[in-house]
């Protein structure tokens, strides 16, 4: 290159208008490697160089904030700030779609739309039925105007900032792909069913209610005060249904395959075909193809491909004359429910669980099934007696779905309450705010509780009594010989043998067992305490943060926030827990029987140190811990967090659907990746060494 030439950036002369040229450009180029990652999965740049671009870009905006744009990449990880939601007009009604359950049903279709249009010259467009909740996308000039919920198909939320945290949702249209100046796009945002478990994993460790799908899990998520917490949960968006005034052409199918172009993720699934025969193979097909997709599908659509015979054949009030759902066949079957009963958990959570008559579902016969909680319940209207429809989706858990009102004969039986007072123990149940769930609050006295305490204190995780089961316990408190955790250390083998079969050589195993578990660590005393939101990977952070339990029970809940990866209601919780007198006493109880009540000599030289000098890279989704906490962790053993692989990475921690990038990179450099497992293994046998369990013969109840 000639050194006299002018350059680009020489002929600039205004320092602000080079930002603000130099802020275009890497716009775009981030909108369109994010789109090559995210929709087309062919990344063109490698992560590191793709992050550094975005640092360069966030630091520019920083500089000149009076060129902030809110569809800018770096807007995609949301913020704390609390959204309301308005309620906003849609331009064209959100209609939705008549379903159709057997092929008859699609054949009527196909006629009626063949006697519509006077001919059979026309052609189907064959979709998959997403189930998410469908969304609405305003683009003027090809950047996101507006992102609308279907509300009640009149009026939806406004939940542009949500929308632009969600990847395959496109910011800014690339150039020159011809795109209308304006247009609005309708699609499905999902929560993929790899981010739904996770997502429930981390929720079961930390005793929050459930989701009971994945659709339930995105519109929670979508609707969420926090951009910040939509950005993390992975959502995704596969757009099937293009308007506006001047389309691209006149066939539903070519629109489509344009908006691909434009950056938007259109399924590959859609095809256009003539004839029933074609319907015919595309919805068998998919019956059985659609168990391997990464999202959930209830069905398939049909759409008739050009615009003018969807003019022609028009609307009803509700749905499009020109389209059809076929839903497939869930697992579902009716039978009678005749009871349902109240289960009350180591929290004092209360569930309702409905028992039915049994009935087969997937190759098992189904007795019982969850109704989640006080709503889940309520919004099902269930009566004594009903023919009720059990399903079982995706979801390993049966579900009811709603009343069999066909097979109902004669007059309903009572309606089903919920509890209002503890099946067990008689207290009125009391609700806490924000939460789902109702509470039997009898803490103290209520004996499934109790022995749900006692039960988690011995299992394998906490102390590793795995001489003591279920019913041993259940034995034990009935006798009044262990009420509370600490009455464990008094027991002797004399008291025990003799008692319900127990031969003198288990007893003194029980006992063994139970003197070993004093050398069980700190941390996994903390979490055998069963103090609510305290998790594994909770206790290990405030045993490592406060050191000894003193400290700990001393913590302000201010101070226990303040550990990272421990959040507010979890520290509310501690806090509470140790400002109970009867926990108070447990714990000098246990202190005075030498369980461990600090970290160890051991730990504490070795803390921090198991992962020092090691930088760690996090990808993909996770199944028992959140990512935050795996940082929290991956700090606390003095290791280093970094977002993108170099080759200064020692490892990647990886989940499930590591990006392809991060994979080839790691393969080029040769850096391993470790599973899950294998590194809460890695960091459990450095930081928490004992042999309190090894040592104990693993055999089975005497
Ligand atoms: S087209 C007027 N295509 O199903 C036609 N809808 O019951 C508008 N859905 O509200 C919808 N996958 O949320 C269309 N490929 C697909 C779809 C789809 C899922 C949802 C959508 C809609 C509902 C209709």
């Amino acid at each position: 290159m000639g050194g006299s030439e002018p350059t680009l950036f020489d002929a600039v002369e205004q320092p602000s208008a080079t930002a603000a040229q130099r802020i275009a450009q890497l716009r775009r180029q981030l909108h369109e490697h994010n789109h090559a990652y995210y929709v087309l999965n062919t990344p063109a740049i490698s992560d590191q160089e793709f992050d550094a671009l975005m640092r360069e870009l966030a630091d520019l905006e920083a500089a000149h904030p009076e060129l902030y744009d809110p569809n800018s990449p770096t807007q995609r990880v949301g913020s704390d700030i609390q959204t309301g939601f308005t309620q906003v007009r849609h331009e064209r009604p959100m209609l939705s779609l008549a379903n159709t359950y057997n092929k008859d049903e699609v054949a009527e279709f196909y006629r009626r739309v063949r006697d519509g249009l006077g001919t059979d010259d026309f052609s189907l467009c064959c979709e998959l039925k997403f189930d998410g909740l469908s969304i609405a996308l305003h683009y003027d000039h090809g950047s996101l105007r507006q992102a609308l919920t279907r509300g009640d198909g009149t009026q939806g939320d406004d939940v542009t900032p949500a929308a632009r945290t969600i990847r395959t949702i496109p910011l800014q249209l690339p150039a020159g792909t011809g795109w209308p100046e304006s247009f609005e796009i309708r699609g499905e945002v999902l929560m993929p069913w790899a981010a739904f478990d996770s997502l429930n994993a981390e929720r079961m460790e930390r005793e929050e209610p459930l989701f009971a799908n994945p659709r339930n899990a995105a519109s929670g998520t979508l609707k969420s005060k926090s951009t910040a917490v939509v950005a993390e949960r992975h959502l995704d968006a596969y757009l099937y249904y293009l308007l506006g005034e001047s389309l691209p052409t006149d066939s539903h199918y070519d629109n489509l395959q344009a908006a691909r172009r434009w950056g938007f993720q259109v399924s590959d699934a859609m095809r256009r075909v003539q004839g029933l025969t074609a319907v015919y193979d595309f919805i068998d097909h998919w019956d059985q193809a659609r168990h391997s997709l990464p999202v959930a599908t209830d069905g398939i659509v049909l759409k008739v491909d050009s615009l003018a015979q969807q003019r022609a054949l028009g609307m009803t009030a509700k749905s499009p004359r020109w389209a059809i759902a076929y839903k497939f066949q869930a697992e579902r079957q009716s039978t009678v429910l005749r009871e349902v009963t109240f289960q009350v958990g180591r929290t004092g959570a209360v569930t309702p669980v409905a028992n039915m008559d049994p009935v087969q579902l997937s190759g098992t016969v189904v007795r019982r099934a969850t109704l989640h909680n006080a709503d889940f319940m309520a919004a099902l209207d269930l009566h004594q007696g009903d023919h009720v429809l059990v399903e079982k989706g995706g979801e390993i858990i049966p579900k009811i779905v709603g009343v069999d009102t066909e097979a109902q004969e004669g007059a309903r039986g009572e309606a089903v309450q919920f509890a209002t007072r503890c099946p067990v123990c008689g207290t009125p149940l009391v609700r806490y705010e924000g939460e789902a769930a109702w509470y039997c609050p009898a803490y103290d006295t209520c004996p499934p509780q109790i022995k749900g305490r006692l039960e988690h204190y011995v299992s394998r995780r906490a102390m590793g009594i795995d001489a003591i089961g279920p019913e041993t316990i259940d034995a034990y408190y009935t006798q009044g010989l262990v009420l509370g955790v600490a009455d464990f250390y008094d027991i002797t083998a004399a008291q025990i043998s003799g008692s319900r079969g127990t031969r003198q050589r288990t007893a003194q195993r029980i006992v063994r067992a139970i003197a070993a578990s004093r050398q069980v660590p700190f941390e996994r005393v903390l979490f055998a305490l069963g103090i609510r939101f305290v998790g594994e990977t909770t206790a290990k952070l405030l045993a490592r943060a406060f050191r000894d339990i003193d400290r700990l029970a001393a913590a302000s809940p201010d101070e226990l926030a303040a550990v990272s990866g421990v959040g507010k209601a979890t520290a509310e919780s501690v806090h509470e827990w140790f400002g109970t007198e009867a926990n108070r006493r447990t714990v000098e109880r246990l202190r005075a029987a030498g369980v461990q009540m600090a970290l160890s000599e051991r730990a504490m030289a070795r803390q921090g140190s198991s992962l020092a000098g090691q930088t760690v890279v996090i990808s993909g989704v996770f199944a028992l811990h959140s990512r935050d906490e795996y940082k929290a962790l991956i700090e606390q053993h003095g290791g280093k967090n970094t977002a993108s692989v170099t080759k200064n990475t020692t490892f990647i921690l990886a989940g499930t659907g590591v990006g392809p990038a991060k994979l080839e990179k790691a393969r080029s450099l040769g850096i391993p990746l470790v599973s899950e497992e294998e590194f809460l293994h890695r960091i459990d046998t450095h930081s928490a060494p004992t042999d309190a369990t090894a040592s104990l013969p693993h055999e089975g109840e005497g």
